[in-house]
């Protein structure tokens, strides 16, 4: 097989398609430019241009979609995405696309719920190795033991998991519902996995008993709230907006917590003069020319897992149907339920 981002795809790529930077092909899309000017300079544009024209067209011809996440860079998110959101947007997306093939701008759980959801479509990633700290620190055996150690208390898991850990839970959640589908579980305590930071986030917002498993994000639990304190010292006015993967008190010393879209929308609601995005770096860059007025002060961390999920591996993927995710038929309907349950919560 040859592996995405390899010099052998790179060479076939260029035989079936003529990918050089392009003035005539960055002036034909200058209206998705627009949307990314700010954090764009025309000479990358020039250069993802090709890209992005060859990746349009095909997924018209193999009737495919793109969905991606918040933390896909610009050029992904207003280049060639048909639908863009935060994991439970993008799961309740996948449930209701009409094409036979969805091409997942994310990492590889992301995938797997697409699949999970819609087992009849085609579900690409550009490259399988897009993993998530999450999803990787907990197995099915480890629920098995967590039950056995709180016998008759429900199973919550973050969507950020394999399909074999979702599999064998009751229900999940996302960080935009987590509080509300925690509030409907019919039991005094509940089991949360695997990220123990927005369990314990959630538990200041609930009065159920949670008991967590200690995994963590990688790229969240970087930030430190002494810095986020340094950085009021000197911008007293800026606004800090942090995940709730970030340890608790990061989230203490912000002024609003939300999943990536309800980050997103506040910034979008509220304009703050200055603003902190604890965060995924691409989430300022994607929003930032939308709203002009807004300044994106720093810190913010890259995710390496959403980072390897580029044009050209988006292109090879397209072209040669690769890599695709598959689910065994009978763990997918159990994965199915849990994520179906956390859809139909009303909130
Ligand atoms: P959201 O559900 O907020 O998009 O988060 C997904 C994720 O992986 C954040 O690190
Ligand atoms: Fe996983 Fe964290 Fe990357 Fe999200 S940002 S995919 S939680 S490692």
């Amino acid at each position: 097989m040859i592996i995405p981002g390899s010099a052998e795809m790179k060479s076939q790529l260029e035989a079936a398609f003529d990918l050089e930077p392009s003035l005539a092909l960055a002036k034909e899309t200058r209206h998705l430019h627009e949307r990314c000017d700010r954090v764009i300079p025309d000479a990358d544009w020039a250069r993802h241009a090709p890209y992005i024209v060859a990746i349009n067209k095909l997924k018209k011809e193999k009737d495919a979609v793109i969905l991606a996440h918040n933390y896909m860079t610009p050029d992904i998110f207003h280049g060639v995405a048909d639908i863009v959101g935060d994991s439970l947007q993008l799961a309740i997306e996948a449930t209701k696309v009409k094409e036979s093939t969805i091409i997942q701008g994310g990492v590889h759980f992301m995938a797997e719920t697409s699949k999970i959801l819609s087992p009849e479509k085609t579900v690409l990633i550009p490259d399988s190795r897009a993993g998530c700290s999450l999803a990787e620190s907990i197995t099915a055996a480890d629920i098995a033991k967590m039950r056995e150690a709180n016998p008759g208390a429900p199973v919550v898991s973050y969507v950020n998991t394999t399909a074999e850990v979702k599999a064998a839970s009751d229900i999940c959640c996302t960080s935009s519902n987590a509080v509300q589908i925690i509030d409907s579980m019919d039991s005094d305590i509940v089991i949360m996995t695997p990220d123990g930071h927005l369990a314990q986030n959630v538990a200041k917002q609930t009065k159920k008993k949670i008991v967590y498993w200690e995994g963590a994000c990688e790229v969240h639990i970087e930030f430190k709230a002494d810095e986020l304190r340094e950085y009021r010292k000197y911008e007293p006015d800026a606004v800090i907006i942090a995940h709730p993967e970030c340890p608790t008190d990061v989230v203490d010393e912000a002024d609003f917590s939300g999943s990536t879209s309800g980050m997103i929308n506040f910034v979008r609601e509220n304009q703050p003069e200055k603003v902190l995005l604890i965060t995924e770096c691409s989430m300022g860059s994607n929003i930032a020319d939308e709203v002009p007025e807004v300044n994106f002060l720093g810190p913010c961390n890259l995710c390496p897992h959403m980072q390897r999920i580029t044009l050209e591996k988006i292109l090879w993927s397209l072209h040669t149907g690769t890599e695709e995710v598959t689910v065994d038929p009978d763990l997918a309907e159990k994965a199915r339920l849990a994520v179906q349950r956390m859809i139909d919560v009303k909130i």
